[in-house]
């Protein structure tokens, strides 16, 4: 059997990497992570991969701060293709993608971004959640376009904003949702895909 290989990249802790390995482990996800890319050395992502037997490499992004060069991000494609992937997810990645990478994996990048979208896109949704005072905030899955959060919605969970959450226990509370929605969506949205 020809199994779906997802490419993942992120930046920091990864905890939504584990929790797709998790999905995985537990076989309500059937998949194997062919490769982990990270633009950050530093990142617990790349240890926590490694410790796992994970391929897992860095990006390198040239010394920008914020941009993803076109270089990097061709290199990114390359890797991608090298280690087989037919599906990458973004968790939490902090760079924008765009061409060539959108191109080389065509309606095949998924985000998980923590705020109902359309509503708070951008950085650290959590605190505009709480900032705005919503009393509810959620998740989202989406397929990544070449805008900031702009993708088709594959799948979203609601999550509640109490009075007297803080940023911190707010998104702590986003990310038990993501945790859960992300493999969810992976795994159906791969079955609509024949992956
Ligand atoms: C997640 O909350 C994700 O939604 C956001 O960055 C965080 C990444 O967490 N974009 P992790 O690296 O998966 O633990």
């Amino acid at each position: 059997m020809v199994m779906l290989t997802l490419g993942i990249l992120g930046s920091g802790a990864g905890s939504n990497m584990q929790a797709i390995l998790d999905a995985i482990t537990g076989g309500t996800l059937s998949a194997r992570i062919g490769i982990v890319l990270c633009d950050n050395p530093e990142a617990l992502i790349l240890e926590r991969a490694r410790r796992q037997g994970i391929r897992a490499e860095v990006i390198d992004c040239a010394g920008h701060r914020m941009k993803f060069t076109e270089e990097a991000q061709q290199e990114t494609a390359r890797k991608l293709n090298e280690a087989g992937v037919d599906m990458v997810c973004l968790a939490g990645f902090m760079r924008l993608v765009k061409r060539p990478l959108l191109d080389a994996f065509p309606d095949r990048i998924l985000n998980i971004h923590p705020s109902l979208l359309p509503a708070f896109p951008g950085l650290e949704a959590w605190r505009q959640a709480v900032e705005a005072g919503v009393s509810e905030s959620g998740v989202t899955v989406h397929l990544v376009d070449a805008g900031m959060d702009t993708g088709q919605i594959l799948g979203q969970e609601k999550v509640m904003v109490f009075a007297d959450d803080t940023p911190e226990t707010l998104h702590s509370r986003l990310q038990v949702a993501e945790h859960r929605l992300y493999p969810e969506t992976i795994a159906r949205y791969a079955s609509r895909l024949n992956l």
